[in-house]
């Protein structure tokens, strides 16, 4: 027998017992100790076989490394098919989560029970591929085609209940899994019933599976903008109709293998191996411990201050907020009740749980209150003086060895840090709003902040279920510095006469998840303005530099909370609508600063945009703002509605090609104004070696 895979016989019945920790993995040694298992039982004389996992959960899903490697033998068919050939019954016991291959291999299993809090998914979508060991051939089979359909196009996982209702699975059962299972095996021996093959029962609803397809089709064309991968899928899931299986299986393998190698596909994996790279920080050390983290401080109960709480008080940590009035922390703590309370009404909240947060909110307005908490985080408004004054007063009051945090968004926190005696616990924490919903924290490690300070800032992300992202100090750290060029060329498209809906419809074809131009009228149109008018002396001499912006200020069309901004928003469903008034107003302008009018075409939109974006992060990136170039694609894609199926900005890059993004940079020189198009140094010298930020990475790390 192999270390993670073993048999026992009890009885009648054999368990085979899956034990390859942390989350049973159906790696090469776990398939290999299965098709061993399976061999051997078939000289025994057991009358049933359950199929078990030990530790935390059912097998989690296939390999992720095997797509870089290819899968080692045995192969996951090979596997199954042996499962599924078993003379006797085989009943899988399922805890846990099983997904992907995990699933494959249960419904592989002649019959199910799971335990109560199991979780069944086909997420395989979510990463741009399908599932390859069988999933488009059996699930149908098993479940019926609209629900295969629906399980394997949404990638959600069902629960025990739902899976069972769905007749994915025969029981739910309480108490030992294990033994559930057998008295559950041992009752199918009783009644004599053999194994129940998935592969040989017809898929119910397959005989109207020529227009259920197209429907699905026609649908994921305008929910999965630009995605192949759902096609593919649905071209699989048809021949579970239309094929026998052995060609079916034969035809998924195929799309299957086209699919991992798109670069969709490519493009997902890179964002989640991405994520395993993040907490690797240049000049930190992997054994650097956390600070311990219990308590709480948060200065301002506003937009951000309010979010924030939540985020903690969600993970059940205490807070304390403080802010200049009480009325100002009453409009806060009731702003976080009206949001719990929303949560509650949707049903995605139990009202203990909204007690027993916010419970965990308490308000002051006195500093001492703040003596004991662990980590206190700054988020008043935007005003170097007003954050310089509050970090003297943190200074004076937080206990040795507290964590400083701002969540200021432009200023120089270096500044800031050094107005205290402890430069080296104070970091910033850029949370991006709604705080309590959005998954970013950019986490900025300034020049004197403590190793320990930087690694317990990464275990804060990971316990409010955040994707933290280390950046150095500069304007804008890495997401809102590369906003910078990405907003000028769209606002300078604008005033070249392109309308705000052009602008916004291109860079949501190319799949951001909202224009830029409506991204500001979100978060109010003076907001961006105000921060230029305060670095003014900083920025271009350049009359059309952001002019679109600083003339809606000016009429005081601020956006949505003044019901018009780039658009009017003033419909009985408070959707964006052109502004006839606003695009004539950019005209005027255009005429009165002699913009030549060009009517950019929706692909020089994209590319100005994004390419400007893409050279702003080479700088990142080669100035070491950003550690890695995956970095700032997973600050896109967990942050700035950066599609994840194009993998982040960087990724995008290296799909276009340097050499391409290079060139079009130099045409941009020539015919636009040349003060924008520079090269970022290391964008060039990538591009004329024929590399791409992916090998650059590659080779920094080695
Ligand atoms: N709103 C956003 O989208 C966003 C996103 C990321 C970062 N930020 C940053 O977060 C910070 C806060 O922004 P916001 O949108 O929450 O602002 P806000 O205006 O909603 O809230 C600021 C709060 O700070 C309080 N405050 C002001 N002076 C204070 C003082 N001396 N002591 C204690 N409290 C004081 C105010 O009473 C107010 O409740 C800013 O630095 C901002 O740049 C904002």
């Amino acid at each position: 027998m192999s270390d993670v895979v073993k048999y026992s016989i009890s009885g009648d019945i054999a368990v085979v017992m899956i034990d390859s920790p942390p989350v049973n993995t159906m790696t090469r040694e776990v398939r290999a100790g299965l098709k061993k298992c399976f061999e051997a039982l078939r000289g025994e004389s057991a009358k049933a076989i359950v199929l078990a996992c030990a530790g935390r959960t059912f097998l989690s899903g296939g390999d992720m490394r095997e797509f870089e490697t290819g899968v080692q033998e045995p192969g996951y068919h090979e596997v199954l098919r042996l499962i599924e050939d078993s003379k006797v019954p085989v009943v899988a016991a399922i805890h846990g989560t099983a997904m992907g291959g995990g699933v494959e291999t249960a419904i592989s299993c002649h019959y199910r029970v799971a335990a109560e809090g199991a979780r069944l998914g086909l997420p395989e979508i979510t990463l741009g591929i399908i599932p390859g060991a069988g999933g488009t051939q059996r699930m149908p089979r098993l479940i019926g085609l609209e629900p295969a359909l629906d399980m394997m196009l949404g990638g959600k996982p069902l629960t025990a209940a739902q899976a069972k209702d769905a007749g994915l699975i025969d029981a739910v059962v309480g108490g030992d899994l294990v033994e559930a299972a057998l008295a559950y095996a041992r009752d199918l021996v009783a009644k004599g019933a053999g194994p129940r093959r998935t592969r040989e029962r017809s898929v119910a609803g397959g005989e109207k599976v020529a227009e259920v397809i197209a429907a699905r089709r026609a649908q994921a064309a305008k929910t999965m903008r630009n995605r192949n991968s759902p096609n593919v899928l649905l071209d699989a899931v048809e021949a579970s109709v239309t094929k026998p299986f052995d060609d079916g299986i034969a035809f998924e393998r195929s799309l299957s293998i086209q699919v991992e190698r798109a670069v969709e596909g490519r493009a997902f994996r890179h964002l989640f191996f991405a994520e395993r790279e993040l907490r690797k920080i240049p000049g930190i050390s992997a054994d650097v411990k956390s600070r311990r983290v219990t308590r709480l401080g948060i200065v301002g109960a506003g937009t951000m201050g309010g979010g924030i709480s939540m985020c903690f008080a969600n993970a059940g940590i205490p807070v304390t907020i403080l802010d200049v009035s009480q009325a100002n922390l009453d409009k806060g703590l009731a702003t976080i009740r009206k949001n719990y309370e929303r949560s509650v009404t949707r049903g995605s909240l139990k009202p203990e749980q909204r007690d027993q947060r916010l419970g965990l909110i308490s308000t002051t307005l006195d500093y001492a209150a703040l003596g004991s908490a662990d980590v206190i985080i700054e988020a008043v408004f935007e005003n170097m003086a007003l954050k310089k004054e509050i970090f003297a007063k943190l200074d004076a009051v937080a206990k040795p060895g507290a964590i400083l945090g701002t969540n200021t968004s432009t200023l120089d926190i270096d500044e800031i840090a050094a107005v205290t005696k402890r430069p080296q616990d104070v970091i910033g924490l850029h949370f991006f709003s709604p705080a309590n919903v959005m998954q970013l924290l950019e986490i900025v490690q300034c020049t004197k902040t403590a190793a320990d300070v930087v690694v317990t800032a990464l275990d804060i992300a990971k316990t409010i279920k955040k994707v933290g992202v280390v950046a150095k100090v500069c304007y804008g750290f890495i997401g809102n510095r590369m906003m910078d060029p990405y907003g000028r060329e769209a606002e300078r498209c604008v005033m070249e006469g392109a309308t705000p809906q052009e602008v916004d419809s291109a860079l949501e074809d190319f799949g951001m998840a909202m224009g830029i131009l409506a991204v500001y009228d979100m978060a109010g149109i003076d907001i961006g303005h105000l921060t230029r008018v305060a670095r003014a002396h900083l920025l271009p001499k350049d009359p059309t530099f952001y002019r679109p912006t600083a003339l809606l200020t000016e009429r005081g069309w601020l956006g949505q909370k003044t019901g018009r901004g780039y658009y009017r928003y003033d419909g009985a469903d408070r959707k964006r609508t052109p502004d006839p008034e606003a695009i004539a107003m950019f005209a005027e302008e255009a005429k009165r600063l002699g913009v030549p009018q060009r009517k950019p075409s929706k692909q020089e939109i994209q590319e100005r945009c994004l390419y400007s974006m893409i050279n702003e992060g080479a700088l990142i990136v080669e100035e070491g703002v950003a550690a890695r170039a995956s970095d700032v694609d997973t600050v896109y894609a967990a942050g700035y509605g950066f599609p994840r199926y194009r993998g982040g900005p960087m990724f995008y890059a290296d799909t276009v090609g340097l050499k391409v993004v290079y060139d079009k940079i130099m045409e941009f020189q020539k015919a636009l104004d040349p003060q924008y198009w520079q090269p970022a140094p290391l964008l060039k010298k990538l591009a004329l070696a024929g590399s791409s930020f992916a090998q650059y990475q590659a080779e920094q790390t080695r």
